[in-house]
């Protein structure tokens, strides 16, 4: 039994026609538990691609995921999911709901309409405005999410990840277009989420030093390849622009 709990083998995503090379080209690695690995590589290189197959976004041509030990197949998907969380680009929050009911769609997997049908139980209202007090917005917890900074939003995003419990988890670009304060503090609560929780962090970053910073490993990709993988030491002198 490895101690893995991301395991890429292979992975392939297929020509499209405006693209005239693979979006994945064999890309293999293992990613063990509570690593905090950082993603990196130019626009287009398939680093979004990559993050969205380790929960079942994107039909690989290819290859082999395995999350925990477990193959991935749309049957053990729905528990894969479970495991791994995810925050998209963007954040992809509703605008027109306040944080904390933000926070608990992210339990809309989790519970059946039925349970949710009459509001969602106390308990999870409970949870919801625990994490977001753990993430410094107690008092944001009823505004509309529009009116929140960027910074917090990303927290939002992050809390409503967080709601199921995950022990993976993925982040796509979280502090692109975010000022300098809210990237600290957005970095800031990955690395606490990763010391003091143990959730292995696989995030998306173009700053080669926050990258430096934060993370402990760095995967480079480029035209659908991995091009380095190892430590995030010396990664401006290696790559002067990702
Ligand atoms: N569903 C798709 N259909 C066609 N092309 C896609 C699709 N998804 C991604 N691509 C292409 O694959 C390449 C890698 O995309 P992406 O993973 O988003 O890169 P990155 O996140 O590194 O910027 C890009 O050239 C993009 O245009
Ligand atoms: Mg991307």
């Amino acid at each position: 039994m490895s101690n893995f709990v991301i395991e890429c083998h292979n992975l392939e995503k297929a020509y499209t026609a405006s693209l005239n090379r693979l979006i994945l080209n064999d890309v293999s690695c293992q990613i063990g538990q509570g690593e905090f690995v950082v993603l990196l590589g130019l626009n287009g290189a398939g680093k979004s691609t990559l993050l969205r197959s380790l929960v079942g976004l994107v039909p690989l041509t290819k290859g082999e995921i395995k999350i925990k030990g477990v193959t991935m197949t749309p049957r053990t998907l729905p528990q894969i999911r479970r495991d791994v969380g995810m925050l998209f680009q963007g954040g992809g929050l509703i605008r027109q709901l306040s944080a904390i009911d933000n926070v608990l769609c992210g339990r809309l997997g989790v519970r059946t309409s039925w349970q949710t049908l009459f509001g969602f139980p106390e308990r999870d209202r409970l949870l919801a405005m625990d994490l977001l007090a753990q993430l410094g917005l107690k008092q944001q917890a009823y505004q509309k999410t529009s009116q929140l900074s960027g910074g917090q939003q990303q927290r939002v995003a992050i809390a409503r990840a967080l709601i199921r419990s995950p022990q993976i988890l993925l982040a796509d670009e979280p502090i692109t277009g975010l000022d300098v304060v809210a990237c600290q503090q957005v970095m800031e609560t990955l690395s606490q989420l990763h010391t003091q929780q143990g959730i292995t962090i696989v995030t998306v970053l173009h700053d080669l030093a926050i990258a430096a910073k934060y993370g402990q490993r760095a995967i480079v990709l480029e035209a659908g390849r991995i091009v380095y993988d190892g430590r995030c030491e010396n990664l401006q002198a290696k790559f002067a622009k990702c």
